[in-house]
């Protein structure tokens, strides 16, 4: 149980006991300011109102029947009725001890793990990855960490374009590039590679009728147009793992489940949506009606599932996709990465799954919606001349500017050690960047913010974690010589012991709402706690050897701390830089 957890369930119970409603909620929030305590308890009001008492007087009855003298010292009533929570220093020491010595640092661990599916990455076939890709890879990967670390039955569910009409032209397109350059090709640029076979398809009547009729040949199954379809997939595959490698990014080959997976399902669900009366004929389409969302007109909306001529739609696949989930899969929750211009799409699509039985209720379904990425003028982030920017061309940029630097402020350095610490602090700046902001909003692609050792950054992270482990070398001191007791003596000491065993509560906001800015923005503060802690409490100089052994624990939970979090956060730590 969380800190947060342990002080709902007291005063909850102090609530009851006072006479409030066995659901009474205590809304128990960390304190903001240090005069408030560690904690508040914020839910007497609502709670008063209820019952038809002054708030004061329900949290005066609160007090009277709390039972609290283990965890804290000092429990005030503040303003209308907020109850103030001042933790007991030797209980946070006793905790910090515990985090020490325990191999997940004490995390509060799900009594029933789940099965989550996490949706997210999902470029499309014979197209770079681009910038757009970024924030569903690794956010989503975030998420897949934090879940699994957690103990979760996480399924990775890269949801790759790898169907649709455009495979004709791109299968006619490869098969004329075959017989000009001989067998073994490459798609080096696969960008162009679209474009060009778009340019084709455009321009050349016989190539254009060739695709078509591949289309057709590669829905009905025919071996030769499913063998150039594979290559097409096994070749963009293979560049995105390259790219996903590169960015600590955990989606493996085997995550791979497109939308072709679903294809066989699609003709079985049209006419079973039919059956049910939940889809209807409409200008010889096949569409569901929505009530629940209206058109401009103010009619319900229709999702059509079944084209005129025959094709299925991005809609259909979905449901087919979230049937799959639940049915062969069985997962219990299921996270979608897109960004939230696809709301409206996922809702429609889990409305239709829910009428027609295909999820039951209990699922959970979430889309993790994200804002764009924008340049510094505010637009979306593109290059010079206006096209979207490509992952990797991103990446070598990072690469370079990360290089300069890290060789700026270390010349020392050998070539070796140099491309590990440029490689974590370049990734890293890219990712910590994006994970660091509210996923829900927009924000500015600033290659200098992102860099900087100062604030809150990936490399001002990165940098307090090898100083950390630099008082440990000085010394010569590894954690199994650590004995004694932590004890917390001083204000700094205390800040940054409270924030510490504040990571349990984190984490369980993080896996509830997957928002990595919360365990970046804790992670901050506990590089900030531990530098203000370091400045004011001599660790190596200490007075005598319990206060030494005491910080220096502080300072080991404070490097595991940072260690995890980045971890979890899919960012690389060195041991110098
Ligand atoms: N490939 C899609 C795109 O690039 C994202 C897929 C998201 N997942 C899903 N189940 N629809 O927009």
């Amino acid at each position: 149980m969380n800190i947060q957890q342990l002080l709902t369930q007291r005063i909850s119970q102090a609530m009851i006991m006072a006479g409030a409603n066995s659901d009474c909620d205590a809304l128990i929030k960390q304190s903001a300011k240090v005069q408030f305590g560690d904690y508040q308890a914020n839910g007497i009001m609502a709670t008063a109102k209820k019952m038809g008492m002054p708030p004061r007087a329900l949290a005066e009855q609160v007090l009277k029947h709390l039972d609290i003298d283990d965890i804290a010292d000092k429990v005030e009533i503040a303003g209308p009725g907020f109850i103030n929570i001042f933790l007991k220093a030797s209980w946070i020491a006793e905790q910090n001890e515990i985090a020490l010595n325990s191999d997940k640092l004490n995390i509060t661990l799900p009594a029933k793990p789940q099965t989550i599916v996490i949706d997210y990455s999902a470029p499309n076939v014979a197209k770079e990855m681009h910038v757009g890709h970024l924030r569903s890879t690794i956010i989503g990967d975030a998420s897949v960490r934090v879940l699994s670390f957690l103990g979760h039955n996480v399924i990775r569910a890269n949801h790759v374009g790898d169907w649709g009409t455009q495979f004709g032209m791109l299968i006619a397109y490869l098969e004329k590039m075959q017989n000009e350059h001989a067998n073994d090709m490459e798609l080096a640029d696969l960008e162009s590679f679209y474009r060009a076979a778009k340019k084709h398809y455009d321009e050349d009547e016989v190539f254009a009728e060739k695709a078509r009729n591949y289309v057709v040949k590669l829905q009905s199954g025919d071996e030769y147009c499913r063998t150039m379809w594979r290559k097409l997939v096994d070749i963009t595959m293979t560049q995105n793992i390259a790219t996903y490698k590169r960015l600590n990014v955990t989606l493996s080959l085997n995550d791979t489940m497109g939308e072709s997976i679903y294809n066989s399902m699609l003709p079985g669900i049209v006419a079973d949506l039919k059956q049910k009366k939940l889809a209807v004929e409409s200008d010889g389409a096949i569409v569901v009606f929505l009530d629940e969302f209206k058109n401009k007109e103010g009619e319900p909306m229709g999702v059509i599932i079944q084209k005129r001529d025959g094709g299925y739609l991005y809609a259909t696949t979905d449901i087919a996709c979230v049937k799959y989930r639940y049915e062969q899969l069985h997962a219990e929750r299921i996270i979608y990465y897109t960004d939230s211009r696809q709301h409206q799409h996922l809702e429609q699509v889990w409305l239709i799954a829910h009428k027609a039985k295909y999820v039951p209720e209990s699922l959970k379904l979430e889309h993790h919606m994200f804002g764009m990425m924008l340049g510094k003028d505010g637009k979306p982030f593109k290059t010079r001349s206006g096209d979207t920017v490509k992952l990797n061309d991103l990446l070598d940029e990072a690469t370079e500017r990360a290089t300069a630097l890290i060789r700026a402020k270390n010349p020392e350095l050998t070539n070796k050690e140099l491309a590990q610490i440029v490689d974590a602090v370049a990734i890293g700046a890219v990712k910590y960047a994006d994970l660091s902001k509210n996923r829900t909003t927009d924000y500015v692609f600033d290659w200098d913010n992102m860099l900087s050792f100062e604030g809150n950054t990936a490399p001002y992270l990165q940098y307090a974690y090898t100083r950390v482990l630099s008082i440990f070398k000085k010394a010569g001191i590894t954690d199994d010589d650590l004995t004694g007791t932590v004890s917390l003596a001083s204000d700094k000491e205390r800040a940054l012991a409270t924030r510490l065993i504040q990571f349990d509560e984190t984490i369980a906001t993080v896996a509830a709402e997957g928002t990595p800015h919360v365990l970046c923005a804790y992670l901050y503060d506990i590089a900030t706690l531990f530098s203000s802690f370091y400045e004011n409490c001599p660790i190596l100089t200490a007075e005598n050897d319990t206060l030494k052994m005491s910080r220096l624990k502080l300072a080991s939970l404070t490097a595991k701390t940072l260690k995890i979090g980045l971890e979890m956060l899919g960012i690389k730590t060195v041991e110098k830089m």
